[in-house]
C-alpha cells in the first residue's frame, strides 16, 4: 500500500492558506500584490474574505497591526500550515510559555554586542562570494542573484552563528526550499490530487526537496567546527538540550532550530541584498555612492563593527529596499478568541493576514511610495514615520530575533560587492514580483558581474 511521505503532509492541502490565497493573487503578472491593494482601496483597511470555508481577514493599517501584534498579541496566534516541513517545530511556529521558554536560551546570540564577534566571520563568507564573482566576471555567465546572495546569506550563518564551513551545497539546498515554498507548486499538486493522480513529479520533487531540507541540521551539527568558538548559537542550543531545567528543549527541538535559521535567516536576507542589487544596478549614482561611503569609512581595510554606523547611506539603500520589497509581504495569525478590529468581527478561528506590503507602498504614511528613495532613512527622516507603517520584521513580542544583525549583513555585503564589481542586472525592465511565501522575484533576478577597472 502507498503511504503519503511524511514530508508532504500539508502540502497543498486545501486547509494551507497560502494555497487559499493563490486565486487572489492572480491577475497581475507584474505585481499580483497590487491586486490585493485595489481590494483594500475598495472596501477598507480591514477585509474579510471567505475562501473555501475559511474566514480571511486582510489588514493593512499600522494602527491594526499593533493591535495584532502588541495589544492584542495573546488573541492571535502563529499560523504555520503547511510550512510545518520547512519549520518543524521550531520557536517561530510556536506561542506562550513554550515560546518562550525555547527563545530565551537563544536570545544572547542575538544581542547587538555580538555583532562585532560576527563581523569577521560575514568578512569570511564575502571574500568566498567575491572571488567566486571574479571567476564570474571573466566568464561572462549570466547568474541568478536570489540564488547567489542565498548562497551567500547561508555561509554567514554558518560561519557566524555555527562555527562550521557550510556542510552542504547550498545551491542544491536553495533548489530544494524553493520548490517547496512555491505556492504555485502547492496550487498544482493540489489540482493534480483532485484529478486523481496518484504519482506525479511535482509531488515527488517536493517530497525529494524536503528530504534533502531535513538532511542538513544533522549534517551542519556533525561538521566539524571551524575554531571551536565558545560563545555560538549552536552551543547555546546544545547548552539549553542538556539543560535538565527545560525539557522541552531536546534533540529535535534543535534539529528544527536550525531549520527554521538556515530559512528565516537566509531567505529574508538574501532576498533583500537581491533586490538592493537590482536597484543599485538601475541606479548607477546609488551604487557610486555606496562605493565612494566604503572609501571614505573604511577605505582598504576590512570593515568594522564602528565602520557599520559609518555606513549612513549603504544601510539607507538596505532599509529603502525592505520597504519597497519587504520579504515577509504578509504576517499571518490565527484568532484564538472573538475581537473587533476596525469595526469588523473578528471571530475564532479566522486567518488575520497583515498586509506589511500594503502599509509600506501606501502614500498617507509614504510621499512618493514606488520610488526607491533612501533618504528617507537619513538625517532623523525616519523619526516622522508612523509607527508600525513600517514592519519589515514583526513587531512586539514576536518580532524578528535577526533583524539587526541581518542588516549589518547586509550592509558589509552591498557596500564591499559594490566596491568591487558592477553587477548588472539583465532581465525584464522592471522585474516581476511573484507572492510565495516571500515576495520572490517572478523568474529571478538575471545579472551579469562586472568587475570594475
Ligand atoms: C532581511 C532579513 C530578515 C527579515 C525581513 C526577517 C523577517 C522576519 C519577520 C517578519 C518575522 C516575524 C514573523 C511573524 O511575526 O509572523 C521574523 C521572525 C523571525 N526571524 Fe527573521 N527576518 C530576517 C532575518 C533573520 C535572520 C538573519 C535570522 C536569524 C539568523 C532570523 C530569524 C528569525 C526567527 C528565529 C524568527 C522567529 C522569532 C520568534 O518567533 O520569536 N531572521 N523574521
Amino acid at each position: 500500500m502507498e503511504t503519503t511521505p511524511s514530508h508532504t503532509i500539508g502540502l497543498g492541502e486545501e486547509s494551507s492558506i497560502w494555497f487559499k490565497l493563490t486565486p487572489l493573487l492572480r491577475g497581475d503578472p507584474e505585481n499580483p500584490m497590487r491586486i490585493l491593494m485595489h481590494m483594500m482601496d475598495r472596501y477598507g483597511p480591514v477585509l474579510p474574505v471567505n475562501m473555501a470555508n475559511q474566514r480571511v481577514v486582510l489588514i493593512s493599517e499600522p494602527e491594526y497591526f499593533k493591535h495584532v501584534l502588541v495589544t492584542k498579541v495573546d488573541n492571535y496566534v502563529k499560523y504555520f500550515d503547511g510550512l510545518k516541513p520547512i519549520f518543524g517545530k521550531s520557536m517561530i511556529t510556536n506561542d506562550g510559555v513554550l515560546w518562550q521558554k525555547i527563545r530565551m536560551p537563544q536570545q544572547p546570540a542575538f544581542h547587538p554586542d555580538m555583532f562585532a564577534e560576527y563581523i569577521p566571520y560575514f568578512l569570511k563568507a564575502i571574500d568566498t562570494k567575491m572571488a567566486l564573482w571574479g571567476d564570474l566576471a571573466k566568464s561572462g555567465e549570466t547568474v541568478e542573484m536570489v540564488e547567489q546572495t542565498w548562497t551567500l546569506a547561508a555561509d554567514m550563518i554558518c560561519k557566524a552563528l555555527f562555527d562550521r564551513n557550510m556542510p552542504f551545497n547550498p545551491h542544491v539546498v536553495f533548489k530544494c526550499v524553493k520548490t517547496y515554498t512555491d505556492v504555485m507548486n502547492h496550487r498544482d499538486i493540489r489540482l493534480r490530487k483532485q484529478a486523481g493522480e496518484v504519482f506525479e513529479m511535482t509531488e515527488e520533487n517536493a517530497a525529494k526537496a524536503m528530504e534533502v531540507w531535513a538532511s542538513v541540521p544533522p549534517a551542519v551539527i556533525g561538521a566539524h567546527p571551524r575554531e571551536e568558538r565558545e560563545r555560538t548559537l549552536l552551543k547555546m542550543i546544545q547548552d539549553a538540550v542538556d539543560d535538565p531545567s527545560v525539557p522541552e528543549f531536546d534533540a529535535a527541538q534543535a534539529v528544527d532550530e536550525l531549520k527554521q535559521y538556515l530559512w528565516a535567516g537566509t531567505e529574508t536576507t538574501a532576498l533583500t541584498l537581491a533586490w538592493a542589487l537590482y536597484e543599485t544596478s538601475r541606479r548607477p549614482e546609488a551604487a557610486e555612492r555606496i562605493r565612494r561611503e566604503g572609501e571614505e569609512v573604511y577605505g582598504d581595510r576590512e570593515p568594522t563593527a564602528a565602520d557599520y554606523s559609518g555606513l549612513v547611506y549603504t544601510r539607507a539603500v538596505i532599509q529603502e529596499t525592505m520597504r519597497i520589497y519587504p520579504p515577509i509581504w504578509g504576517l499571518i495569525r490565527v484568532a484564538v478568541g472573538e475581537d473587533e478590529i476596525g469595526g469588523v468581527k473578528i471571530n475564532p478561528g479566522d486567518r488575520v493576514t497583515l498586509f506589511a506590503y500594503a502599509a509600506h507602498h501606501n502614500p498617507k504614511f509614504w510621499p512618493e511610495p514606488e520610488s526607491f528613495q533612501p533618504e528617507r532613512w537619513m538625517a532623523g527622516n525616519a523619526k516622522k514615520q508612523v509607527k508600525y507603517s513600517y514592519i519589515p520584521f514583526g513587531g512586539g513580542k514576536r518580532s524578528c530575533i535577526g533583524g539587526a544583525m541581518s542588516q549589518v549583513e547586509n550592509t558589509l555585503a552591498l557596500s564591499l560587492l559594490l566596491r568591487r564589481f558592477r553587477p548588472e542586472y539583465v532581465g525584464t525592465d522592471p522585474a516581476r514580483l511573484n507572492a510565495t511565501v516571500t515576495l520572490t522575484p517572478k523568474g529571478g533576478l538575471p545579472f551579469k558581474i562586472r568587475e570594475l577597472g
